[in-house]
């Protein structure tokens, strides 16, 4: 997608078997896409197909459907409402830390996928845990690989008779994902809700004007979809971060330096946010270069003209924070990881849509709060208890642009602890 901006530049045309595609790599067109044009666009036919996982949840659904899920859901995310989860975002990763050994080689990924698991769990689902934790992660791992094969490879060409066993593959994950849903679900159903209600709480409480409240099923699609979206992405970004941070001493020092400063030996509360400047800049520029979201879609309703382009109805749009995060019209030096460069106000100097790892307009993640708080906390509890660094015969780091943007063969790293 780089090379297309570099050869044809901000809007491509892709004639594709089955699709027509439309790569829009300009901040003012994706900002058309994902706002002026809201009405007459709905989510692009990959995205739909991720409902063979995530049913008719908020990511997938439309309409007057999604509309009411997401005024039920959007309160549960705000600022306000989630800050009272830091403690337990820091206590989880401490845990997490204190599971190590003194040192070791390891995939770092599989470690922050959990960590982020634990977290959702605990914070949306007030769950302890479930029962079999590292089931949860191979069943994440058959979904996306799955998915990755069978929808964004040629694979996708083949008639659905041909392609059985990958399908069952997927479903059998489905209902192993079921199970623990429904389990969540039930353990939940007819307790009384005292205090702060929870994610689920409130999705079970729900009614709509005449009275009624969700089905089970509906309840399902939407605790199916925080429980995907809201940890794997997290983990990728946080994994990401520590493998930059391994292959930038200099940076991680710095980093290091902060923490000593503004934390000492305690753990990160809430109200250290604001003096955890390079923290949250080093989350930034690591979803910058390696943005877990790498492409949102779209597609057209209607006729309509975009950048300059009539475009027909069904025409594929799609936005690759990938490209756009590498384009040095907006990041001078883009392929450098410089977590510096956003410390003197360049977010707010930046184009709304030159950097937009969690989408933009009325589709906005609504766990992008809940992901920053957790992404620095977690990254600050992380950094001031180990010290990573790569190694000579670890696994490449291999990108495979599944759903996210996912590696192929985990983050290995070598990880020391600094009290081991
Ligand atoms: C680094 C972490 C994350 C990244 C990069 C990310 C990215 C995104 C992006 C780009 C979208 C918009 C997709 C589109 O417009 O088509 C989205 C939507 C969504 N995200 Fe996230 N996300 C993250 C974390 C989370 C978390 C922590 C949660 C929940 C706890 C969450 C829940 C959702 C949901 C429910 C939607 C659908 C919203 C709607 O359409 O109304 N995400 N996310």
């Amino acid at each position: 997608m780089v090379r297309y901006r570099e050869r044809y530049g901000d809007v491509v045309y892709v004639s594709m078997p089955l699709a027509e595609l439309y790569l829009l790599n300009h901040p003012d067109d994706i900002q058309t896409v994902l706002v002026g044009e809201h009405a007459h666009v709905m989510k692009d036919e990959l995205t739909r197909t991720l409902s063979l996982i995530v049913g008719q949840g908020l990511l997938t659904s439309e309409g007057e459907l999604w509309r009411r899920q997401r005024k039920i859901a959007a309160p549960s995310f705000q600022p306000r409402h989630i800050e009272r989860f830091g403690e337990a975002m820091v206590e989880r990763s401490r845990r997490g830390v204190e599971a190590l050994p003194a040192r070791s080689r390891r995939d770092v990924h599989a470690d922050m996928m959990r960590i982020t698991l634990e977290i959702v769990l605990d914070t949306m689902f007030g769950a302890d845990t479930v029962r079999d934790i590292d089931g949860v992660g191979e069943i994440v791992d058959t979904l996306m690989e799955g998915y990755g094969r069978e929808f964004l490879t040629w694979r996708r060409l083949l008639p659905r008779r041909l392609r059985v066993a990958a399908f069952a593959r997927i479903d059998d994950a489905v209902g192993r994902l079921d199970a623990i849903l429904y389990e969540l679900i039930a353990a939940r159903r007819g307790r009384a809700v005292a205090g702060d209600a929870d994610l689920l709480d409130r999705l079970l409480a729900a009614q709509d004007d005449e009275g009624k409240g969700m089905s089970d099923r509906q309840l399902r699609d939407e605790v199916a979809t925080v429980f995907l979206a809201g940890h794997e992405t997290t983990a990728l970004a946080l994994s990401y971060a520590l493998y930059l941070l391994a292959h930038h001493p200099r940076v991680a020092r710095a980093l290091r330096a902060e923490l000593d400063e503004v934390l000492g030996d305690r753990p990160a509360t809430v109200d250290d946010l604001p003096r955890l400047r390079l923290c949250d800049a080093v989350l930034r520029e690591s979803m910058r270069l390696y943005p877990p979201a790498y492409l949102v879609g779209r597609e057209l309703l209607e006729d309509r003209e975009i950048a300059g382009f009539p475009m027909p109805k069904g025409a594929q749009l799609l936005t690759g924070q990938w490209v756009v995060h590498r384009d040095p019209r907006w990041f001078p030096a883009p392929e450098l990881f410089w977590p510096e460069r956003w410390l003197d106000g360049l977010a707010a100097r930046l184009h709304r849509f030159a950097y937009f790892p969690f989408g933009g307009g009325p589709r906005i993640c609504v766990g992008n709060h809940f992901a920053m708080l957790e992404g620095v906390l977690v990254l600050a509890t992380l950094v001031q208890r180990l010290e990573v660094s790569p190694y000579d015969s670890a696994p490449p780091l291999r990108l495979s642009t599944s759903v996210t943007l996912r590696p192929t063969q985990g983050v290995w790293l070598d990880v020391r602890r600094r009290d081991g």
